[in-house]
């Protein structure tokens, strides 16, 4: 098994060296592929240095059985070919094929069997905001089928790459400094404050973050569910949060959704008010799961269901859900 990495020195392509080494996935060899900037620098894996090769239209990935792919949309499209000529299956981490109808998007623990039929040898890994609620859907759509969604995302500085991280950092030296914080990757300052924006806005008053979470939604759990998103940045590093409410076609107790999030693959619940007890991305990024907690009833609605969920959206929102598909394809 030989694998490839294409965009290693991004935050997702680092988070791929991680997660492989910790899960020690089976392979025989490790190729890492980069931009011509990024060409020639070093990373450890499993002890050895391994230095990243400039992406090319040769015949770099002959001999490539699984290749993450993570260096944005643009790249994904104009590689795709060169990819995957050989055989390569290529798990691409950007927003390039999602919609396609011959490329599978997926999340293992929803359908993780759209991955058999792979038409273009291309599996899409969905956005970090998707993956995190249809984890957390799966098990209530077990139980009743979801009508319709209603969520707000709280997401952190991260999912705008290292360099919002970076921005955000900044911004709360300058602001306990006195000085006027820099702004050049959010649309305003983040530090103190919270931007009801992320990614570009549609023609519908929707951002294209938001739309997203409709769309690939339906592709995903493969049901007509309806759903109305609203994605907010907030001054979080890592890890993003999930206000959702549901309504199912059947009532469904607190008692029933806590114990189907119980035995749900990929959900931890963290539910209990009376001692503070909750998700929250302080101490839950770096983690693998979806984290699920304030499981109540909608009180407006006897269908319909609220909870909050926290997830590593570098992690199960990327790196790991896409290592997961490999896993899933070579068991
Ligand atoms: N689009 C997401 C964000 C990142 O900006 O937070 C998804 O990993």
């Amino acid at each position: 098994m030989k694998v490839a990495i294409v965009g290693t020195s991004g935050a997702v392509g680092q988070e791929f060296l991680r997660i492989l080494e910790e899960r020690d996935f089976p392979m025989d060899e490790l190729v890492l592929f980069g931009s011509s900037r990024s060409a020639g620098n070093k990373y450890q894996f499993k002890g050895k240095e391994l230095t990243v090769k400039e992406l090319q239209h040769n015949d770099d990935f002959k001999g490539i059985d699984i290749a993450f792919t993570s260096a944005g949309a643009s790249t994904s499209k104009e590689y795709a070919e060169t990819i995957t000529k050989y055989g390569a299956v290529m798990i691409d981490n950007s927003s390039a094929f999602r919609m396609d109808d011959d490329v599978p998007l997926v999340v293992p623990e929803v359908n993780a069997k759209a991955c058999e039929n792979l038409p273009r040898n291309i599996i899409a890994n969905p956005n970090c905001t998707t993956i995190q609620m249809v984890v957390a859907l799966k098990p209530i759509q077990d139980l009743s089928h979801i009508k319709r969604v209603h969520v707000s995302t709280y997401q952190a500085a991260s999912g705008a790459g290292a360099s919002g991280m970076e921005e955000l950092e900044a911004q709360v030296h300058q602001v306990v400094k006195g000085e006027k914080p820099t702004v050049k990757k959010f649309q305003h300052q983040l530090a103190m404050n919270i931007i009801p924006h992320v990614d570009v806005f549609t023609d519908n008053g929707y951002t294209k973050e938001e739309m997203k979470m409709y769309n690939e939604s339906r592709k995903i759990m493969g049901t007509d569910l309806q759903v109305s998103a609203t994605c907010v940045r907030i001054p979080v590093m890592r890890a993003h949060s999930e206000s959702i409410w549901v309504e199912t076609e059947l009532p469904i107790s607190v008692e029933q959704a806590r114990d189907a999030f119980n035995k749900a693959e990929g959900v931890k619940v963290i539910d209990n008010p009376s001692a503070n007890e909750y998700p929250m991305p302080m101490f839950l990024a770096g983690k693998d799961e979806v984290f699920v907690g304030r499981i109540r009833k909608d009180l407006s609605n006897p269908n319909g269901l609220t909870f909050w969920t926290v997830s590593d959206q570098i992690k199960k929102g990327a790196a790991l859900n896409a290592v997961q598909i490999a896993e899933y394809m070579i068991k």
